[in-house]
């Protein structure tokens, strides 16, 4: 048996009505502060939020990954706030079975499309995501206000 088929027995994944109920809240804001401290997100980003709704992955009973989302029933589609999985816990298909459960939730929800943002340099990320057939449809673009001269 392999390590990934041997942790996949001890993964379960569970949806949450409310990322602040959940016991992986303190793993989300660890995660945002990760992005942010390695310039992935800006602070305009609300990666956590107290209305968000939570896939959380166990690992027996260790939180080890959450993806956060919103049903942006305005626009008719699924919009994901923020993926993280702990480091030690990556390459291991954790954030694909939260995805998975996510796509059920869509259908449930029959909800066509699930979308979400990420920065340029976040190779994991695009690499993560384009795995699991998500297309790149947008770029987001910041302009550097240059402070007056003398300043
Ligand atoms: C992005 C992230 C959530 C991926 O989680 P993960 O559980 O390691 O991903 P998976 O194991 O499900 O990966 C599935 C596939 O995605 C791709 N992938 C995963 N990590 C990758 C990386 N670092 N570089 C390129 N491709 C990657 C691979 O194709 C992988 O399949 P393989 O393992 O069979 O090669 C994780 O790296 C993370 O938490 N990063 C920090 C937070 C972050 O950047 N979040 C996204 C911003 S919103």
């Amino acid at each position: 048996m392999t390590m990934r088929q041997s942790l996949r027995e001890r993964l379960r994944v569970e949806h949450f009505n409310c990322l602040p109920n959940t016991p992986v809240l303190p793993l989300a804001v660890f995660g945002w502060a990760e992005l942010l401290h390695e310039g992935l997100c800006t602070l305009a980003t609300t990666a956590v939020c107290w209305d968000h709704k939570a896939i959380v992955a166990f690992v027996d009973d260790e939180p080890v990954g959450v993806l956060t989302w919103t049903d942006a029933n305005w626009a008719n589609e699924i919009w994901i706030n923020l993926a993280y999985v702990s480091p030690e816990y990556r390459h291991q298909g954790i954030h694909t079975e939260m995805f998975d459960a996510l796509k059920a939730k869509a259908r449930e929800l029959k909800r066509p499309t699930i979308s979400s943002a990420t920065h340029v340099s976040n190779d994991a990320a695009r690499g993560a995501m384009r795995a699991q057939g998500r297309e790149e449809v947008g770029t987001m673009l910041t302009y550097h206000v240059p402070a007056p001269a003398g300043d």
